[in-house]
């Protein structure tokens, strides 16, 4: 019997191996290129269906951030609030703004147009499917919202203000003493850490910033992993 396939067809499983590893490491290239471009993600600042302003409701209604993310503390999810949240307020408060329109579609049964669906606000910040994040890991260890999420309090519109790359992520974990808070600092938009230390450096034993993050960092045990399994399940 002649032999129908050709010499060459013996190499075939290799040259599609080789071809296939350098279709993935294009991939990946292509991936990393297209997918953490940092100037495209930092400042990205949609438009959403209510122009719901931090500034008004948190510096100058004075609000909590957990107010509205209820869950940041307990949950590796940050939620962002039901029209609930807002008909609390917003039944009685600024009841014919125009601007609230999509919240009495949703609240208001009196209202022409009323259909209860809920506000579909845009998403900004959002990892790949890929990465395994959890806020409460970091928000009870004394890592800030404005850490990672910038001047929130003083937005009109939210903007994504950090990169949230991998490089940003362990810049973090591999010197987190930087960034470490009193607990009870987490959410105050304007702490600082000198003056901290001026204050309460004495009781505690420190006399420079450096001195309290490393303090910080031992006394909430923080020790973050760098392994890639720690992000990447
Ligand atoms: C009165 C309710 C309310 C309060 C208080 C509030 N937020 Fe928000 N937050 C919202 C709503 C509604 C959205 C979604 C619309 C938007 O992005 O503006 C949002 C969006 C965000 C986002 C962007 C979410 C995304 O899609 O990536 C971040 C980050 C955030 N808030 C952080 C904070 C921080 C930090 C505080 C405290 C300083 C705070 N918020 C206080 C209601 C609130
Ligand atoms: C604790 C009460 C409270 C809550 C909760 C609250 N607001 Fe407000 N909001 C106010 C007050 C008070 C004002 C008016 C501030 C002013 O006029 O300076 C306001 C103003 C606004 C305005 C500006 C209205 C205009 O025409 O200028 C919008 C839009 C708004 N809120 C949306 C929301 C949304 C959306 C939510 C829920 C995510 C929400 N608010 C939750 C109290 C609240
Ligand atoms: C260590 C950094 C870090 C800290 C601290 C942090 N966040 Fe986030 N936040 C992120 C990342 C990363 C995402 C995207 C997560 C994802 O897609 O799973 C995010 C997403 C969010 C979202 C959008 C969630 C959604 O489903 O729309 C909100 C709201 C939010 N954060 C609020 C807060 C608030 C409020 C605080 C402080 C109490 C806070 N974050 C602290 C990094 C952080
Ligand atoms: C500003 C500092 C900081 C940044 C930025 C940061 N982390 Fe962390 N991370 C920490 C600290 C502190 C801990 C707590 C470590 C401990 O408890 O020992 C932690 C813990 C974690 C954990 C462990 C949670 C668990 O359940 O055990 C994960 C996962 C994680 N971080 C992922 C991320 C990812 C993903 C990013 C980037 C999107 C990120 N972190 C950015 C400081 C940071
Ligand atoms: C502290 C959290 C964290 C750790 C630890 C971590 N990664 Fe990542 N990784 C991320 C985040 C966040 C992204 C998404 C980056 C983005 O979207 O910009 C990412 C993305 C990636 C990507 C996609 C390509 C890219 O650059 O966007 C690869 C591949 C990857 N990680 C491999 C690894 C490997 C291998 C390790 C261990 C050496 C590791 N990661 C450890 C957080 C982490």
């Amino acid at each position: 019997m002649a032999n129908i396939f050709p010499r060459w067809t013996n190499l075939l499983p290799l040259k599609i191996a080789v071809g296939a590893v350098t279709v993935a490491a294009g991939v990946a290239l292509a991936f990393t290129y297209y997918a953490t471009p940092k100037t495209l993600r930092v400042g990205y600042q949609p438009s959403q269906p209510i122009p719901f302003s931090h500034k008004i409701h948190v510096d100058q209604l004075g609000l909590d951030c957990r107010y509205c993310h209820s869950f940041v503390e307990v949950s590796g999810h940050s939620n962002v609030p039901t029209g609930n949240t807002c008909w609390n307020c917003h039944q009685h408060v600024q009841k014919d703004s125009p601007k609230l329109a999509p919240l009495h579609r949703e609240m208001d049964p009196n209202y022409p147009g009323y259909d209860g669906k809920p506000i579909e606000w845009v998403r900004i910040h959002k990892a790949p499917d890929y990465v395994y994040f959890n806020h409460s890991a970091h928000v009870n260890r004394g890592v800030s919202c404005q850490t990672c999420h910038g001047d929130i309090h003083k937005m009109e519109t939210v903007y994504q203000a950090e990169p949230h790359s991998m490089g940003w992520c362990l810049d973090c974990h591999r010197a987190p003493e930087k960034n470490l808070r009193p607990l009870e600092e987490v959410f105050n938009f304007y702490y600082d850490a000198e003056k901290y230390v001026a204050t309460h450096g004495k009781e505690l034993g420190v006399e420079t910033t450096k001195d309290l993050g490393l303090k910080l960092k031992e006394q909430f045990d923080v020790k973050p992993k760098t392994s890639c399994a720690t992000c990447h399940h």
